[in-house]
């Protein structure tokens, strides 16, 4: 069966995508060869200036997800571009992701992430505004502006990633789109806590973090189908996939590509096994084609 998939503009030679934040800045990626089953890996966000991270900890193991509470640790632009090879050099293509404490600084990244020619730019838009503290992605307005500064000032594909805490993941979607995004990626992480109960003190220094991992996926599936049902652009699916049959499920919600993220913690390797799971699932269905299973869900 064909595997290829296309993203707007964009061809990918398989569905998967690597998500941000989970392999690094790919080229550092211990396993970085068992990427090469990818249609693309996206480096962790990078911001204009270096970003020290919060303190630990800054991770933890909560039912079959995992917290984590980083504060997007990252050099800056400038040393991130300093440190990465040619994308040639890589077995995977790259896509890029932008952070941001206001629009000028995601397109300064973006700009930096264009010139280091990755393949497309993906704006992280769940970090907090620094005019009022709250997420970009809460507000369809501030994520506009984001993506039209953005837009601006590069070429490549540009996808914005969206937050499953909006309240209404639909109407952001056609403002980041109306501004000039080319796909949408859903979703980020869901807002969560632990509380360890031996010391009484929450499990992360940052007290509420991103909630990750398998309990993620019916939300993330939840906000690509309401995304598909309102609109034509192109979906990249994220949120707890484990398997082939959870990819098949995001594609028939409306995805045309998923992310895999969590699970790179604990298998690095998931993109083989998971593709030949959907190889499996779609050869049962008498599925010829990925892209016959997009939407399918809605007709
Ligand atoms: C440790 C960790 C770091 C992450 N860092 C980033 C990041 O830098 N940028 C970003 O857009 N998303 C980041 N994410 C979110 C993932 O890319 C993904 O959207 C999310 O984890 C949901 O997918 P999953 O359930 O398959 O992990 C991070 C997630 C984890 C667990």
């Amino acid at each position: 069966m064909n595997v290829a998939t296309t993203l707007g503009s964009i061809t990918l030679r398989s569905p998967l995508i690597a998500a941000a934040g989970t392999v690094g800045s790919v080229h550092d990626f211990a396993d970085v060869d068992a990427l090469s089953v990818y249609g693309a890996a996206v480096a962790k966000s990078v911001s204009g200036e270096p970003w020290p991270g919060r303190p630990a900890p800054r991770l933890a193991p909560a039912g079959e997800g995992m917290l984590n509470g980083i504060g997007i640790q990252n050099p800056g632009i400038d040393e991130w571009r300093n440190a990465m090879p040619s994308p040639e050099s890589l077995p995977v293509p790259v896509w890029g992701s932008a952070v941001g404490l206001n629009a000028a600084e995601f397109a300064l990244v973006a700009k930096g992430l264009t010139a280091a020619g990755v393949a497309a730019v993906e704006v992280n838009l769940s970090c907090p505004n620094l005019e009022d503290g709250q997420m970009f992605a809460l507000d369809s307005a501030a994520a506009a502006t984001v993506v039209g500064s953005v837009r601006a000032v590069t070429d490549v594909p540009l996808g914005a990633k969206l937050s499953p805490n909006s309240e209404d993941i639909a109407e952001v979607a056609a403002a980041v789109v109306e501004a000039g995004a080319d796909f949408v990626t859903l979703t980020n992480t869901v807002w969560g806590m632990g509380i360890d109960t031996a010391t009484r003190r929450p499990r992360l220094s940052s007290v509420i973090g991103g909630y990750s991992g398998v309990p993620l996926k019916p939300i993330a599936l939840r906000c690509v189908w309401e995304v598909a049902r309102s609109s034509k652009v192109p979906i990249v699916g994220c949120g707890g996939i484990r398997t082939g049959e959870d990819v098949a499920e995001f594609l028939l919600a409306g995805a045309s590509a998923v992310q895999l993220g969590t699970i790179h913690f604990a298998e690095p390797r998931a993109g083989r096994r998971i593709l030949a799971e959907l190889e499996a699932y779609c050869d049962g269905a008498g599925v010829e084609t990925v892209d016959e299973l997009v939407g399918a869900s809605h007709e």
